[in-house]
């Protein structure tokens, strides 16, 4: 018997999908030492905050949520509350000094350290903080236990060398390093063992893989893995467009398993600020890529990452990122309002855009963006998409232009859209539950879903692959 046995942990993280993974790879870590999930933040006897750091609002929603954690110390005192993440990384011990009823402050670098720290404060009763950068930058992976989950995620790669002068990762996650392709090929082999049908690979920037370590190009593991039986769909975020090799472009058009769709952030349209943010391409190069992917898969479905109002956009600036979303055609985007962070060299740039110009310019990209995603969806009624079934549709009738009746299910396209869709008599119960591809005729597009029909053609499940064919 260990001195935590039996006890309860809860793993509240905020950001990213390496911080979701992480959160994952933390519980397994620690279920040695006795701790299964607690069924709530009140009742746990851990609890562990992975932060993020991306964002000034990310950071602050790290401390209003330790600010709650603070009553639950005060009527639990020996509740245990360990941050870990990236705004642990970078605040170190001040964390300890903001947030006193903190127990232990561990690095990116250090979670595989976790178990040792908590038994330092079990035997020492004192605080502990390890945000040394020397430590592994990966995890001694742990099979996933009660897998109920069609999509699983596998960091490849950690860190980042590109230095985007408004981005705090490179300081936070450090340098770029990779994992060997047999220790990703083992991973994706025990998740598909769980009964995980779609993996998704994360980095800071995939399409660099390997280069350092002198390990395989990316598309070459992507070639691996499309060749593992069990695993039906591979995506991988994020990519650099400046690394966007024609090898990775050859992947998407020769590779069954691999989704047709890429995330390949531009941050801005207007070469001056592109320059400024140290992004290493232009407009133009950003635009040859996107042709060259249309001609090798005419089907892929992209998505990108804007910043407004970074120091120096002007009106004009700004103009051209907009002329670039309607060029593009982008089937999302996430855009974010430029934030200082204090370890990036752009909080030091002069010519800092006001925050109520920064709004809204965010408001008039997204209105932009609203009405094309709108009609990227209604281009896919009546076309027959192949989706891979997740679990119960989540919206009941409400009113909400996107709800679905009652007993649907829901799923994704290969380009990433969910959607909505009720049997019909033609499809037996049993043959459609979660990791199951299902061919959907699309008749209605909503802002945020599609819904459809399972397709009537005596067709059956096992029929359904063929991610690559769209049959109208
Ligand atoms: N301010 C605003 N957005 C940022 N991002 C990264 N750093 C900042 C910052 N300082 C955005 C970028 C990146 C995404 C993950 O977060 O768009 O692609
Ligand atoms: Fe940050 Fe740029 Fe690296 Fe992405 S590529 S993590 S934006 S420094």
């Amino acid at each position: 018997m260990t001195p935590f046995s039996s006890k309860t942990l809860y793993v509240h993280t905020i950001g990213c999908q390496m911080n979701v993974y992480d959160g994952e790879q933390i519980a397994r870590g620690l279920a040695p030492l006795g701790y299964r999930l607690a069924d709530s933040l009140k009742s746990a006897d851990l609890i562990v905050v992975n932060t993020c750091a991306i964002r000034e609002k990310a950071e602050q929603k790290v401390f209003s949520f330790l600010g709650r954690l603070a009553g639950l110390k005060e009527n639990n005192p020996d509740l245990i509350i360990a941050v870990g993440g990236c705004v642990a990384q970078q605040e170190g011990e001040r964390i300890l000094s903001r947030a006193p009823y903190v127990d232990i402050v561990f690095g990116t670098r250090s979670i595989d350290r976790l178990p040792g720290l908590l038994e330092s404060v079990a035997a020492t009763g004192r605080r502990q903080v390890a945000v040394a950068m020397d430590g592994d930058a990966f995890l001694t992976p742990r099979p996933p236990e009660n897998e109920t989950r069609v999509s699983g995620f596998v960091t490849i790669m950690q860190g980042c060398d590109n230095h985007c002068t408004y981005c705090v990762v490179p300081s936070v996650r450090g340098p770029e390093t990779s994992k060997p392709p047999a220790d990703i090929l083992a991973e994706v082999e025990a998740l598909t063992a769980a009964g995980v049908r779609e993996v998704t690979l994360l980095g800071q920037n995939v399409n660099s893989y390997g280069r350092k370590e002198g390990l395989c190009a990316f598309p070459e593991l992507l070639r691996m893995l499309n060749d593992l039986p069990g695993l039906d769909r591979i995506r991988f975020t994020t990519s650099h467009p400046k690394d966007l090799s024609d090898g990775l472009i050859a992947a998407f058009r020769d590779l069954p398993k691999l989704c047709n769709h890429i995330h390949l952030p531009i941050q801005s349209g207007s070469d001056r600020i592109l320059k400024r943010m140290n992004r290493k391409y232009t407009r133009a190069v950003y635009l040859d890529r996107i042709d060259r992917l249309r001609a090798a898969c005419p089907e892929i479905a992209v998505t990108s990452d804007f910043i407004v109002g970074f120091p120096g956009e002007t009106d004009a600036d700004f103009q051209e990122t907009l002329s670039i979303i309607e060029t593009v055609g982008y089937d999302s985007l996430f855009a974010f309002q430029y934030s200082d962070r204090p370890a990036a060299p752009a909080a030091r740039f002069s010519d800092k855009v006001p925050d109520p110009v920064k709004a809204a310019r965010l408001q008039q990209l997204l209105d932009l963006q609203k009405r094309i995603t709108l009609a990227k969806h209604r281009s896919l009624v009546g076309r027959v998409e192949t989706v891979l079934v997740d679990g119960p549709a989540k919206k009941q009738t409400t009113g909400d232009p996107d709800s679905v009746p009652a007993a649907a299910w829901s799923g994704r396209t290969a380009g990433n859209k969910i959607v909505n869709f009720t049997l019909t008599s033609h499809w037996k119960p049993e043959d459609v539950r979660p990791g199951r591809l299902i061919p959907v005729r699309i008749d209605a597009a909503f802002p945020h879903s599609l819904r459809g029909r399972p397709v009537d053609r005596g067709l059956r499940p096992s029929d359904a692959k063929g991610e690559k064919s769209h049959a109208a």
